[in-house]
């Protein structure tokens, strides 16, 4: 922390100091614990300006379009990590020597299977049921199978937690897909890698088994590993909220499950796809753009625009690479829907309005490309952001329970009426 200070005047009365603290990168944060004795809120609706905690985990510059996963940068782990690596260092801190990667790799892959008492939950699903709603229901009844685990205060519980969370997040998962289409559950295999388990378990079947293509396993991986974590985006953000009145890491993770869902923010990959469908041709970008545009019109091209990044989302410019990547494998580089998204892109990104506001295409614009050229359904992918985006919602929620912290209660802004007695009979007539 620093001894800076800003001065804030109020009309008819003395100044008060705010402290000012700067953090090892970004911008400096004032302190505004003060200002209650002053009988004063701070108003910042949509936490536009407001630092919600102090955090080691993740850093992003906006306005240089750089995402840090403690300290490094995340091009350079997607060319030489692998998720499960991005889990151990989004946990620690540090890269896992050799001998810690090997493992933590094994104890993860111990505790891929579910209870198969789960397997019930699923039955009481519709079979059109959204996969995500699947997901909250079932993430949050972890919680019913481990109370040797749910002592928040307990180290040791916190971290088989964590290990359970990302080893079933691809478990649950793939059972969500295949009760969507009516095939039995396929068991994990201890043999396979992360990504290439989920694979197996989203495409075999009993009859016979999937073989997953290295470049679609590599390509699974990095998906997963560039959506791992984010700073304090809008699910972080609820998983710390829940995580702070002591509940425990199931039921936090399954509230930010649901925070994810929305299309503003995790939602916008199963949206984008939704939006090329709906374009259908190159010819038709203009008038999607128009409408974009539209201050009348609520429509918003998805997958561009972010809260932090006025600039390239650099996980959109990996996505971009894998895209070409598995589509040429895959024989698709004619995908109509890849040309649709990169005109889109190319015409987004001459154009003034998104110039001027800065709206560059974010983490969702190229992912659904590539998870729909794999055979994955649309209604999955914000699924398959969930799985990605657990180790940091989980590292977030450690590192707050491993700290002083006070249970998250905003106040407000009140407009609404003034006291005012209850009518009596007399006044209701
Ligand atoms: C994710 O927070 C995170 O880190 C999220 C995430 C993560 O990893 O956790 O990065 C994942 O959620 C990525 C974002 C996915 N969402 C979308 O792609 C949906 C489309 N984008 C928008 O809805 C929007 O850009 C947001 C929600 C992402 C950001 O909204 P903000 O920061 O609240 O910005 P805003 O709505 O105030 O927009 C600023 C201006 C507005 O115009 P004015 O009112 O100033 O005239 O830009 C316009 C908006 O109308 N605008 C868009 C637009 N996004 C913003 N106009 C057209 N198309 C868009 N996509």
């Amino acid at each position: 922390m620093s001894d800076k200070k800003a001065t804030l005047g109020l009309e008819g009365k003395e100044a008060i100091d705010l402290p000012i603290y700067s953090g090892t990168l970004g911008p400096d944060v004032v302190d505004v614990g003060a200002l209650t004795a002053q009988g004063l809120f701070t108003y910042d609706p949509g936490f536009v300006s407001t630092a919600s905690c102090e955090s080691k985990i993740t850093f992003i510059d906006g306005g240089k379009g750089i995402l840090l996963h403690a300290g490094y940068p995340i091009d350079q782990l997607a060319e030489k990590s692998d998720f499960l690596e991005v889990c151990w260092l989004l946990w620690n801190g540090e890269l896992p020597a050799e001998e810690e990667k090997e493992a933590f790799v094994q104890r993860v892959t111990k505790h891929t299977m579910v209870h198969d008492q789960m397997n019930n939950f699923f039955q009481g699903f519709r079979r059109d049921a959204h996969p995500m709603a699947i997901m909250c229901g079932v993430v949050g009844a972890l919680s019913a199978f481990y109370h040797d685990s749910l002592d928040i205060t307990n180290e040791k519980a916190r971290d088989i937690s964590a290990v359970r969370l990302i080893a079933k997040m691809p478990t649950l998962a793939a059972m969500a897909y295949k009760y969507s289409i009516g095939e039995p559950f396929v068991y994990p295999r201890n043999e396979l890698g992360y990504a290439e388990n989920f694979l197996h378990m989203m495409f075999s079947t009993p009859c016979e088994d999937y073989k997953v293509s290295p470049t679609l396993a590599k390509a699974m991986d990095t998906i997963f590993l560039l959506h791992a974590d984010h700073e304090q985006n809008a699910s972080t953000s609820t998983v710390r909220l829940a995580g702070s009145t002591g509940s425990n890491p199931f039921g936090c993770i399954s509230a930010g499950i649901t925070a994810l869902w929305g299309p503003s923010h995790g939602g916008a990959n199963e949206a984008v796809l939704d939006m090329l469908a709906e374009i259908g041709d190159v010819s038709r970008i203009d008038e999607f753009v128009a409408k974009a545009k539209d201050k009348n019109d609520p429509f918003r091209l998805m997958g561009f625009g972010h809260r932090v990044y006025k600039n390239f989302d650099p996980r959109a410019k990996v996505m971009k690479e894998k895209a070409d990547e598995v589509l040429g494998e895959l024989g698709l580089t004619n995908d109509p829907l890849l040309a649709i998204a990169k005109r889109l892109e190319q015409i987004a990104l001459e154009d003034e309005y998104f110039i001027e506001k800065k709206l560059y295409p974010n983490v969702d614009f190229y992912s659904g490309i590539i998870l729909k050229a794999m055979g994955i359904p649309t209604s999955m992918f914000t699924v398959i952001f969930a799985v990605g985006r657990t180790p940091g919602w989980i590292a977030h929620w450690n590192e707050m329970i491993s700290n002083p912290y006070k249970i998250g209660r905003p106040r407000q802004l009140y407009t609404g009426p003034t006291q005012r007695d209850f009518p009596s009979s007399e006044d209701q007539g």
